[in-house]
């Protein structure tokens, strides 16, 4: 009897369960450490990285990650393929399935992605797309539990834009754990409704709490964590003006917000900040931050997620 492999892709923590979620965290330290060698995983694996937005991290990391466990990554820019002068997604799927082993990708809407995933036979990685990050938040609590040498009973405040793909991925990762999470956005920005449905289903099982709210104080009171990301994500330039004037005011992460919470906190942005807007330089470059710990960790778990989802090991 043949043998059906089923392929597994990663386009939000929803597709991985909390078991799969601790071993991937276990597995980005142990790689990190030295502990584990990678080095030969992925003799041979290619893997295609489309991007119709810009990244540093994302792309960086995972083409890094790639070399280093011995294969090899081709950046490919949505405008250079002929995705861009119209071949539908669908076609493009199967066309690469046939060359490459597994494909990377950083779109404007999730349902892109989703059909990138739904017509190719090889692993999909969603490298952002404007409803999740979920690559990101693995590391993210990998770096949380590095830092802390636990996840589960810890607080993390989101200040921000509640709407936003990293918020999302923050609330799905952080009640699958077991990380109470408060979220200050104003009420023009709440996060998406079937999101928050998913996180109340998780709580349900890890006993975790979520609080949104549109004070960044009561969010930030007594948290572990003070967590923030653009005030304007790709794809949302034309609102701007509008965001800048509903944010800044009030959502900053400032010495004064940070005073809020534990006085062992730690300050925590995906990157690429915005000085002056969401954040201040005095708690960006203050002791508190360890916003580069943060994205050196994408690299670790980059790996960690690339040998679960295509190694022989
Ligand atoms: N945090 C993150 O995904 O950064 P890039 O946009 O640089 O990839
Ligand atoms: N929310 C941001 C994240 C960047 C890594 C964006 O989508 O632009």
């Amino acid at each position: 009897m043949a043998i059906v492999m089923v392929k597994r892709d990663l386009l939000t923590i929803d597709d991985i369960n909390l078991e799969e979620v601790i071993q991937l965290i276990d597995l980005g330290l142990k790689i990190k450490r030295g502990i584990i060698d990678v080095s030969k995983d992925l003799n041979g694996k290619i893997m295609a990285m489309i991007f119709q937005k810009p990244s540093t991290r994302t792309r960086v990391s995972f083409e890094v990650a790639m070399i280093e466990m011995g294969g090899h990554a081709l950046y490919l820019g949505w405008d250079q393929l002929q995705l861009g002068r119209g071949e539908t997604i669908a076609d493009t799927a199967r066309v690469l399935s046939r060359y490459v082993d597994i494909i990377m990708a950083r779109v404007y809407r999730h349902a892109d992605i989703a059909e990138l995933s739904k017509y190719s036979s090889i692993p999909v990685i969603n490298g952002l797309s404007d409803l999740y990050h979920p690559v990101q938040i693995l590391s993210d609590l990998l770096t949380i539990q590095e830092v802390f040498g636990k996840l589960k009973g810890l607080k993390l405040a989101f200040i921000g834009d509640g709407s936003s793909n990293v918020c999302h991925s923050l609330l799905l990762g952080c009640t699958k754990v077991g990380i109470d999470i408060s979220v200050a956005t104003p009420k023009e920005f709440p996060p998406n409704r079937n999101v928050l449905n998913k996180a109340y289903d998780y709580i349900r099982v890890s006993g975790s709490y979520i609080k949104v709210t549109d004070d960044p104080h009561i969010a930030a009171k007594d948290a572990d964590i003070i967590y923030t990301d653009t005030f304007v994500s790709m794809g949302f330039e034309e609102e701007r003006e509008k965001r800048i004037r509903i944010f800044i005011p009030r959502y900053q992460v400032t010495k004064n917000i940070m005073s809020k919470a534990n006085s062992r906190a730690v300050f925590m942005h995906c990157l690429p900040a915005h000085r002056g807007e969401e954040v201040s330089d005095e708690v960006i470059d203050g002791d508190q931050s360890i916003v580069w710990d943060q994205a050196e960790n994408r690299l670790h778990m980059q790996k960690a997620i690339l040998r679960w989802l295509l190694a022989d090991v």
